[in-house]
């Protein structure tokens, strides 16, 4: 186990809600189902856009501001491959350029619409808000069980009115599953294990495991109770706006069940985050019993934890300068210095 480093000499070096956003990354904007013709509008890293499917089936994100007056684009009309303000009806392109002004017979010079790189995968529209290229070889992470029909999954969203950060933090802390969780996927000791913490310059890794433990109640409803088991969690934090959790249930005869947790947290700005989540297993696969009894456990829990920062968040407007850590505490802090550093970086 690595032996978590004293933190109190860093605590200027940590993103808190005051932190500037971090604009230059791929974040969920919108399940795929979400997207239509009909604009959808969306606040993401403080940016308004406005999400329209193109007839031939790709996504335009768009700036949900007029360069006219600042009418919200996704009130605009869609026909086609072009979108017209519903203001004074300027026309524009899907692609941002302007093709016709009604007043007049030629555009004024420069005038365009704001276009946001978008990338559709797994289910999920990825934006990158900064708004111009992302750097070659930058793309949304790979989430190959999201599509791999050996493999079914559940997702959803949640909205939560605060910080992004802390959402971060209670993801990456498992030692919270035997509180906050312990009615479904907690386990008794989770906040006492052993845990081994590993970090590079972007990524932080935390891996837990324990050893002849009871089924949660939650697995146990769709595997049944048999006994004592072996459980492994790799959780990582990738990216500001995305972690993931590899589970591993090792049953005494060898087989072993796997479940990856997608957790991608998406800023809407500095009070408010999009949390899309997606639970993606390998077992009992076409058994939608199962896959109904583990929504009724996944809507509530993903729900809890939302209102539960929104909890800590109006308890404590002022931010939490004076909030004290402990050594489980270790994985969170990397990550808030990753996000400080990237945020410095970006000012
Ligand atoms: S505000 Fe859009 S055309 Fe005037």
């Amino acid at each position: 186990m690595a032996a978590p480093r004293s933190s109190a000499a860093r605590i200027k070096r940590f993103a808190d809600s005051t932190t500037p956003l971090v604009r230059s990354e791929w974040y969920v904007a919108a399940g795929s189902a979400e997207v239509s013709e009909t604009p959808l509008a969306r606040r993401v890293c403080g940016v308004d856009m406005a999400l329209v499917r193109r007839p031939n089936g790709a996504v335009a994100i768009l700036a949900d501001r007029c360069p006219h007056r600042g009418y919200p684009m996704h009130l605009g009309t869609v026909e086609g491959d072009a979108i017209t303000c519903g203001y004074h009806g300027i026309r524009f392109g899907l692609d941002g350029k302007c093709l016709a002004v009604p007043s007049q017979d030629r555009p004024p010079k420069g005038i365009a619409l704001g276009v946001y790189p978008a990338v559709e995968r797994g289910g999920w529209i990825w934006v990158w808000p900064a708004g111009e290229r992302p750097p070659s070889g930058r793309s949304p992470p790979e989430t190959p069980w999201l599509d791999d029909p050996a493999w079914t999954t559940l997702r959803g969203r949640v909205a939560a009115g605060a910080n992004y950060i802390g959402l971060h933090e209670n993801l990456i802390d498992l030692s919270s599953f035997s509180y906050l969780l312990r009615e479904s996927v907690g386990a008794a000791g989770y906040a006492q294990a052993p845990f081994v913490l590993r970090t590079d310059a972007r990524r932080v890794h935390v891996e837990r495991a324990l050893s002849g433990v009871r089924l949660p109640p939650f697995y146990a409803s769709i595997l049944g109770d048999r006994g004592a088991v072996d459980r492994r969690t790799l959780s990582t934090f990738e990216s500001p706006g995305f972690q993931i959790a590899h589970s591993e249930i090792r049953f005494p005869d060898g087989r072993i069940c796997r479940t990856k947790i997608l957790h991608a947290i998406t800023p809407a700005d500095a009070n408010a985050t999009h949390y899309f989540w997606a639970v993606a297993r390998d077992f009992a696969v076409d058994d939608s019993a199962a896959s109904a009894r583990q929504r009724d456990v996944a809507e509530p829990l993903f729900a809890k934890i939302a209102r539960s920062l929104e909890a800590i968040a109006a308890a404590a407007p002022g931010g939490d300068a004076n909030d004290v850590h402990l050594s489980t505490d270790q994985a969170g802090l990397e990550l808030r210095h990753i996000i400080q550093t990237r945020a410095h970086a970006e000012s």
